[in-house]
């Protein structure tokens, strides 16, 4: 088993790596010395497969957990399920010291996270989190939260876990598409923070996906390592946690202009990627070699690449321009300098799209 910690002083939290320890959560959980009333947050397919498991392994540590099942979808990551969660959570007879596991997707995680958060002012709170996107991302650095009629991930709060339990045999049945949207946060890290984890890939992408045990700690101990100094930093992303937002600018903007129904997030944030790594060549930030590789590593993860046809350059600034961080008119756009370096460069939105060439 593998452990990174979180350093935010007394807020500092372990993320626990390992194939195959699930059973292992309960004896973990206790450490934490927390209250024996327990909730499981996750959703019917994920607790299909590894709800049992879980449950077992917190009543042989002596807890007694309560399984509370929301839909699956991001639809359903909103107040009302927020609600419901709390509703739950009270008629199970959770106290201060009662933890709130998250079990599941960046959506749970969200969800649960947000509720642990605002339960009687913030209860212990882990999260086990059965995604790539969420093993490498969402589970980690303490973001939690809902989405508004407005958009996503408006209203929420800042809340640490206090342990993430990481089991990467769980993404043995992940829906491949899946592993690949994963995989787009994965190939992030590596250009922004790690020219050795590009180099892997670019070798072996390929055994990664195949999710042999080994290769699969490796990497996703890499990148919550990258993920963990970056929020350690800088925790409410005042300035360096923002270099995470590599090539979502332009990713939400077409996750927005499809609807969010044609791309999965990592789909949408590939092509994200790809439009800043050209658009940061285009600027002279970077060599157009390492664009070209950027993109040659993204498309061999069976990524999209292109911006859908249809979407003219126009419609795609307003989206970039209605999104939330866009302040007095310009955008912080993170773009690359070389593999493992960015920058910020300041522009407008009309900028962006046509600097890019669109
Ligand atoms: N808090 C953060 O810092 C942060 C960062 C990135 C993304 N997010 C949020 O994360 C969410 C996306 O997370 P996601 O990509 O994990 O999506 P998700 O939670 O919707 O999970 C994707 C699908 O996989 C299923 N699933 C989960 N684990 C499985 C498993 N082991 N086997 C089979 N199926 C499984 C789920 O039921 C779901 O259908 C978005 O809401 C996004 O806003 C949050
Ligand atoms: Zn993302």
């Amino acid at each position: 088993m593998e452990t990174v910690t979180v350093e935010l002083s007394e807020r500092s939290y372990p993320i626990a790596i390992g194939a195959g320890v699930l059973d292992g959560l309960g004896e973990r959980v206790r450490a934490l010395r927390c209250g024996r009333r327990a909730a499981v947050v996750t959703n019917p397919a994920v607790a299909s497969l590894y709800g049992a498991s879980v449950v077992d392994s917190l009543e042989s540590a002596s807890f007694e957990p309560t399984l509370i099942e929301i839909p699956d979808g991001e639809e359903h990551k909103n107040l009302a399920w927020f609600g419901f969660l709390h509703d739950h959570m009270l008629q199970a007879g959770l106290d201060r010291e009662s933890p709130v596991i998250a079990l599941g997707g960046g959506v749970v995680g969200d969800l649960a996270g947000f509720s642990a958060a605002t339960l009687l002012r913030g209860v212990p709170f882990v999260q086990v989190p059965t995604t790539l996107l969420a093993q490498v991302d969402s589970s980690v650095g303490g973001k939690t939260g809902v989405n508004h009629a407005n958009g996503k991930n408006l209203i929420g709060t800042f809340y640490q876990p206090h342990l993430v339990w990481i089991d990467v045999h769980t993404l043995r049945s992940l829906p491949e598409r899946q592993v690949r949207a994963g995989m787009a946060e994965v190939i992030k890290y590596a250009v922004i923070l790690s020219p050795g984890l590009f180099e892997r890939l670019e070798e072996g992408i390929e055994c990664v996906m195949r999710l042999d045990d080994d290769v699969l700690v490796d990497v996703v101990r890499l990148c919550c390592e990258l993920k963990a100094k970056v929020v350690s930093e800088d925790e409410r992303e005042a300035g360096l946690r923002s270099i995470l937002n590599f090539g979502h600018t332009v990713g939400h903007a077409v996750e927005v202009l499809t609807d969010y129904r044609e791309y999965l997030h990592g789909e949408a944030i590939a092509i994200g990627m790809v439009f800043a790594s050209r658009l940061s060549a285009a600027k002279g930030h970077c060599a157009g070699k390492t664009a070209a590789r950027i993109t040659a590593l993204i498309r061999r993860a069976g990524l999209p690449t292109e911006i859908p046809d249809g979407l003219d350059g126009e419609v795609l600034a307003a989206a970039i321009k209605a999104d939330k961080k866009v302040s007095s008119g310009k955008i912080k756009f993170v773009a690359v300098a070389e593999i493992g370096r960015t920058r910020f460069d300041h522009l407008t939105c009309e900028e962006i799209v046509a600097d890019a060439g669109y």
